[in-house]
Formats: C-alpha cells, structure tokens, sequence
C-alpha cells in the first residue's frame, strides 16, 4: 500500500485482525513486546481497587501486566472486536473514543495510552484527557512513532514489507507524534513527562524468528526518533483523592453511563 493511500489507519482494519490480539507471533506480535516494556514502568498497585485505565486497549495485552501488578484494568477503546476480545482476558472494557473518553476525572491511579497517539489526529488532546483521567500524582506511560523521516521509512517503508511485520496500512505516517510538541503539551497539562527511545532486542528478535523464544525484550535507546516511550506523574497540584477506591465508569457530569461491553 502506497504512503498516501486513503485507506491508511482504517480503524475498520482491527476488525480483520480480530484473531491475531494475542497470537505471539502474530499481526501485533510486537504489541506484546511493548505490553511488558510499557509495565516496567507501572508502580505495583498501593491499595486494594487501584485503577489502571488503558487508552486504546485493543485486545487487552495489558491484561496480564495490569493483574500481576494488583490493578482493576479498565480498557477504552472504539473497537469492538478487540473489546470483546480484551473482556476475554478480564478487562473492564467501555466503547469510547481516547480524545473523548467516557470515565471520570481523575479516576485513575495510572493511564496507559500504548501505540495509539500516532493513530488519531489530535495526538494533544489523548494526552489532555490522560491528565484529566489521572488523579494527582498517578502515573502516565505512553508509547508512540514519532514523526521523523527515519521513522516514516522504518515503520512504513521497510517494516510493512517484511513477513511478521506490522498489518500494511496499519499506520498512517501523517499522524506520527511530533515529540517537542507533545513534551510541551504534558508540561502544560501537569505532567512530568520523560521520553527515550525503544528498540527490541536483536538477539531475541533472531532466536525468536528461529522459534526458539516465545518474547523479544525491547531495549532502551537515547535516541527517540523511530520508536519511543515516555513515562510520568501527574503533578499534584489539587487534593489527592488518594489511590485506589474510585468509580471508573462514570463521567462526572455526564448524564448516561457509559457502554461497557458485556
Ligand atoms: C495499534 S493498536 C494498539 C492497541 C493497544 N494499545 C496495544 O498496544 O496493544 C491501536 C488501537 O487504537 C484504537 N483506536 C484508534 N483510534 C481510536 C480512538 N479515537 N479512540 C479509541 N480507540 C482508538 C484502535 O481501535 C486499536 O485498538
């Protein structure tokens, strides 16, 4: 598929994919990959109910990172095949948009928005409704493509053509993160956000194409231009609610509850 063809990040394409969520060396095998590399950044839970909302959970590959850690894992996504597949696996799954999403203010004791800033076309508005969902304090993980040239060919040019690599027409290059952009953004927001790069592992790469590792670790770089990852707090600059013990499903002010999948 050519760079600019029009059927570029067709969100309708989750639905073709359907069955590869959790296929380890599937469509969105590197999505596991970035599942575990996102929880490293995770605190584990500090009290019993602690939330942990995932924006854009597609299939739910947090699920068993957001267990292990002691979270009630709340999933938001638009796709409904992927939320019922993330049910499947004990997400708490709502049908909602990440640039406006149907939960409560500071709800939250950690937001993810894994691998989809550089899916919708107002990547600053995801990263306002994460300081909004975020109680004071919380912690934010992000993951995204940023918009280089490096990364346009990399992502798009090469990676689409080699077999196991990600679904072609997947991503639309024109929506990759501008990363100055996006610090500045937090910062206004209230968040303190750090940025590095992420590649996975070579080793593990080859011996898991050898069938030989079920996984592919991903490494930490300097340099953010392809691939890069970000974590941080919410500044508390209002009362804490305190961790833990929130109503996730419900939209202050908003007069219906959300759908939640069932
Ligand atoms: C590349 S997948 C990432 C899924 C998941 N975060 C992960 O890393 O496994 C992108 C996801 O973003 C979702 N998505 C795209 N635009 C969205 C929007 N505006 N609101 C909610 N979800 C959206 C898609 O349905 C898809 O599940």
């Amino acid at each position: 598929m050519r760079r600019n063809d029009p059927r570029r990040n067709d969100n309708a394409q989750y639905d073709e994919l359907a069955d590869q969520w959790w296929e380890p060396a599937g469509g969105f095998a590197m999505l596991h990959w970035l599942a575990a590399a996102r929880a490293e950044h995770i605190p584990p839970a500090a009290a019993n109910g602690a939330v942990l909302v995932d924006l854009a959970c597609g299939g739910g590959l947090m699920a068993p990172h957001a267990a292990r850690l002691g979270y009630r894992h709340v999933g938001v996504d638009l796709n409904l095949s992927g939320l019922r597949t993330a049910r499947e696996h004990g997400v708490l799954a709502v049908r909602g948009s990440v640039l406006q999403v149907p939960l409560a203010d500071a709800c939250a004791d950690v937001v993810v928005a894994g691998e989809v800033l550089e899916h919708v076309e107002d990547d600053v508005a995801v990263l306002a409704e994460c300081a909004r969902l975020l109680r004071p304090g919380g912690t934010l993980v992000v993951d995204a493509i940023a918009d280089t040239r490096l990364a346009g060919w990399i992502a798009v040019d090469l990676f689409e053509r080699i077999p196991g690599g990600p679904p072609p027409g997947i991503h639309d290059p024109a929506l990759f993160v501008d990363r100055r952009r996006l610090l500045a953004a937090a910062d206004r927001l209230g968040l303190d956000l750090r940025l590095w790069g992420l590649r996975p592992s070579v080793r593990d790469l080859v011996a898991w194409r050898r069938g030989r590792r079920a996984t592919v670790r991903m490494r930490r770089l300097p340099l953010t231009s392809v691939l890069f990852a970000g974590s941080g707090v919410k500044r508390a600059t209002v009362a804490a609610a305190g961790p833990g013990g929130h109503d996730p499903v419900r939209r202050h002010g908003s007069p219906s509850p959300p759908t939640v999948v069932t």
